[in-house]
């Protein structure tokens, strides 16, 4: 089929490296698409930065995370909810490389990374949750 599109979603529970099956299910699409393992590796730190996210910011009341691709062979759309309390993306300080480095915590560079690693990137979130959508280019 020419121009094919596929989509797969998931709905995650809060489970030990759940994440590793949404990551499963990109790569069964893109090997269905015939897409070349590397073209998506980026796609999997992106993946993987913002289920974690969501599996840690989750709701109360409903702890899933939901996942979405929708892949052709030329691009990748990732959609990633949850249904926690939100936060205001603008008031995230950019990490700053030389206070890290003497800083016992490391992390903080989610975000920064999926911004920089995506062809587009686009954050909705809400007191009801967050919709975060990535796309990257496979071509
Ligand atoms: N899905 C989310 N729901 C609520 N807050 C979030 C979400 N994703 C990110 N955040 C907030 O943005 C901050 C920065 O995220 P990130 O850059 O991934 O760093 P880290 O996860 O290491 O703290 C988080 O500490 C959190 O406060
Ligand atoms: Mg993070």
């Amino acid at each position: 089929m020419k121009n094919e599109s596929v989509k797969l979603t998931v709905i995650l529970p809060q489970i030990p490296d759940v994440e590793v099956v949404a990551i499963k299910g990109m790569e069964h699409l893109a090997e269905h698409l015939g897409i070349q393992d590397e073209k998506i590796g980026e796609a999997r730190i992106l993946v993987n930065e913002a289920i974690i996210n969501a599996l840690g910011h989750a709701g109360e009341d409903n702890q899933e995370v939901r996942v979405e691709f929708t892949m052709t062979k030329q691009k990748l759309v990732i959609f990633v909810e949850d249904y926690g309390t939100g936060f205001e993306p603008d008031k995230v300080k950019d990490p700053n490389i030389d206070e890290k480095i003497h800083s016992a915590n490391k992390r903080g560079w989610g975000l920064k990374l999926m911004k920089s690693m995506s062809d587009d990137f686009i954050i909705e979130s809400g007191p009801n949750g967050t919709k975060i959508t990535m796309i990257k280019n496979l071509t």
